[in-house]
């Protein structure tokens, strides 16, 4: 008879800095004690302030009661060394990303945890692998990547390594589903799903500008108004920064060998140079307090039809590749793609509808027009073409 796995009662956070403030959240709201640790006492302040703030407006809009939220805050203790976390059943690491910063972080834990525990990481881009070098016990090491904001997103893609013990990851899928969590399990490789799979929403927009297809604001309101996402890639790009988000696919393309396909642009790269980093500078793609300043999108259906076809068909090329190369199942690609950066529709299912054949047909055109590899199609998207995967 299969065994529930076991779930875990006391949790430590290290790195109470934006996730691990969230994460920390999560797992006092499912009912977890909670020690936050951080090196910086000021951190922790803030953190906790920053909670304070988050929960009392909660109570103000009726989502919690006072009660609850004394409760919530109750379970969680802040901590200024590690030897406080020795009686937890799991770790989650949310430090800043550095991959020394982090391996110490791990090997510290392995003379203070018992034997039990489950150190997870929340890296965005460094391979769990690498995380485990130097550990005495990489079998109990795993990948769990929340998003931004941790209570609100619900994704959280759980990344074994190649040493992850099956019944660490068994434990962890149990875990994320009791903490009110989508768990989506994805193998060790750049970006994960997510991080993997949207990279062309950015960079095939940042293409067309550089073309001159259209612009900026063309671009926005044709993915918006036309293709439902909830908000364009320009747009979005200002939100996350363009330092964060410029970081993440020069990661990625790196950790690919420098394919093709996750190339970066140099209109981003360019922005960041200049220090226009989006809303937090003031200034990005759009000039901020207010967009007013910027132009009117032409709203020419067409061209919006174009637009949307073409970031489509290399995001659904994207989605075959992942799933050809066996890094997650089609369902949890779909998942991943729906809850972690709010797509309208799974990419599989888009491009079912459309039709695969003429999205592989966009790919090939682009690729014979330009001779770049960026568009060559990937065979799982030539397979889904003959004959569709949701038939
Ligand atoms: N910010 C995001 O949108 C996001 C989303 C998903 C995953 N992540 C990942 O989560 C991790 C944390 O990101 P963040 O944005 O919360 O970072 P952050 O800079 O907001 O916070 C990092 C915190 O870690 C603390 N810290 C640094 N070294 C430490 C150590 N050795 N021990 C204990 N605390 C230490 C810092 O004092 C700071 O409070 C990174 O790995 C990042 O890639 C970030």
């Amino acid at each position: 008879m299969p065994t529930t796995p076991l779930p875990f009662e006391r949790a430590t956070v290290v790195g109470a800095g934006a996730m691990g403030i969230g994460i920390a959240q999560v797992l006092a709201q499912a009912g977890l004690h909670v020690c936050l640790y951080d090196t910086k006492e000021e951190a922790l302040k803030r953190a906790l302030g920053k909670l304070h703030s988050t929960l009392g407006r909660l109570v103000e809009k009726g989502r919690m009661t006072q009660e609850e939220v004394g409760a919530l805050l109750a379970r969680i203790q802040p901590i200024l060394s590690l030897r406080e976390a020795a009686d937890s059943d799991i770790v989650i690491e949310a430090i800043y990303e550095n991959i020394e910063a982090k391996r110490s972080v791990f090997t510290s834990l392995d003379d203070v945890v018992a034997d039990h525990c489950v150190l997870a990481t929340n890296t965005s881009s460094l391979s769990i692998a690498s995380l485990t070098s130097g550990v005495k016990r990489p079998d109990r090491m795993i990948g769990l990547h929340f998003f931004n904001p941790a209570p609100l997103m619900p994704l959280v893609e759980i990344v074994p390594s190649l040493a992850t013990d099956p019944a660490v990851v068994a434990r962890c899928i149990a875990a994320v589903k009791a903490w009110g969590k989508v768990g989506v399990v994805v193998k060790d490789t750049p970006g994960f799903i997510v991080n993997r799979v949207a990279r062309p929403y950015y960079a095939e927009a940042m293409n067309m500008v550089e073309e001159g297809l259209a612009d900026v604001a063309t671009i926005d309101w044709a993915m918006t108004h036309i293709g439902g996402f909830r908000m364009g890639p320009f747009a979005l790009m200002d939100l996350i920064g363009h330092d964060i988000n410029y970081t993440v696919t020069e990661t990625v393309w790196k950790q690919f060998y420098y394919d093709p396909r996750f190339r970066p642009n140099l209109l981003q790269k360019r922005l960041v140079e200049a220090g226009w980093l989006g809303r937090k500078t003031g200034r990005g793609f759009y000039d901020y307090p207010s967009k007013a300043s910027s132009p009117a999108p032409k709203e020419d259906p067409a061209l919006g039809q174009v637009i949307l076809e073409r970031i489509l068909a290399l995001l659904v090329n994207e989605a075959a590749d992942a799933h050809y190369k066996n890094i997650a199942s089609m369902e949890d690609i779909e998942t991943a793609m729906t809850t972690g950066v709010n797509y309208p529709q799974g990419l599989v299912s888009w491009g079912a509808a459309i039709g695969f054949g003429r999205l592989l047909s966009i790919l090939e055109s682009l690729q014979q027009l330009t001779g770049d590899p960026r568009y060559r199609p990937c065979p799982r998207l030539r397979e889904w073409a003959q004959s569709s995967p949701l038939q």
